[in-house]
């Protein structure tokens, strides 16, 4: 049976309880995490933080669902939501939904998410109302990194603010369920949420949206290349696993390990 939170879950406890939503690629962060987050999503980001990639352009269908399925399998509780990768929707509706029907159904998550606005909004209207519901992405949207050259925030001026409001009324009314809000003021955010009964689910978009989302590897000081003013770092992975792997080296060149404890 699928005890999975619905979006309906979403829509019926947003006013009491802020929404989590955390990135996950992998197996075992996926047992863990969905103990503690409402939304599991299978974002592009991993192109960055699991392949070493420097944006997240490389990314392909194929990498995205296996690594949805792999989430989707081992997490019973969250839902799951799978970014449509680079390329794969961005011309046509029919394309786009054909990839994210491939994606869903492949994978059995719950959810895509598509970054973009006013120009994409035929495309979320097709696929929703197809039957796949569709998360939206504003503000930063990293797979158009080449326009600026630079992962910058936005919002800066009364233009691109009222570009942004634009972007998220016509997004909200070609029917997505949620919106992820990405590196834009506080106040930006705040209006957004306030005006528009979909779910808004921040990073880097300050305190008012409905929910907020991190990368899980960024949260657990695991990504080293460099970390956003909007991240707040719980934990020192990549010095724990450097200090315990130094010290298993040594170990090894000290003929400490392994010891009879460790033996057959
Ligand atoms: O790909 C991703 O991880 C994302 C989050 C930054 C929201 O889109």
């Amino acid at each position: 049976m699928n005890n999975r939170i619905t979006i309906s879950d979403l829509y019926k406890n947003k006013q009491k309880s802020k929404i989590v939503m955390l990135t996950c690629y992998t197996a075992p962060i996926a047992k863990i995490l969905d103990n503690h987050v409402d939304i599991l999503l299978v974002g592009d980001s991993l192109g960055m933080t699991v392949y070493g990639h420097n944006n997240t352009l490389s990314v392909t269908k194929r990498m995205m669902i296996d690594h949805g399925k792999c989430v989707v399998d081992n997490s019973k509780n969250a839902l799951v939501v799978i970014d449509l990768p680079f390329g794969s929707y961005e011309t046509d509706k029919i394309r786009a939904f054909d990839t994210a029907a491939e994606i869903i159904s492949k994978t059995n998550a719950n959810a895509v998410k598509l970054e973009g606005g006013k120009e994409i909004s035929e495309t979320v209207d097709f696929i929703v109302s197809r039957g796949i519901p569709v998360m939206g992405h504003l503000g930063l949207m990293p797979q158009k990194i080449n326009l600026k050259g630079k992962f910058l925030s936005v919002g800066k001026n009364k233009i691109e603010e009222k570009k942004i409001l634009d972007d998220a009324k016509s997004l909200s009314e070609a029917g997505v369920f949620s919106f992820v809000l990405e590196a834009m003021k506080s106040e930006l955010a705040k209006k957004i949420t306030k005006n528009f009964d979909t779910i808004s689910l921040g990073i880097g978009a300050g305190q008012h949206c409905d929910g907020q989302v991190l990368v899980i590897d960024d949260l657990l000081g695991l990504f080293g290349n460099f970390t956003p003013k909007f991240v707040k770092k719980y934990s020192d992975l990549k010095s724990i696993i450097d200090k315990s792997v130094k010290q298993f080296s040594k170990d090894v060149k000290d003929r400490k390990f392994p010891t009879k404890k460790y033996s057959y």
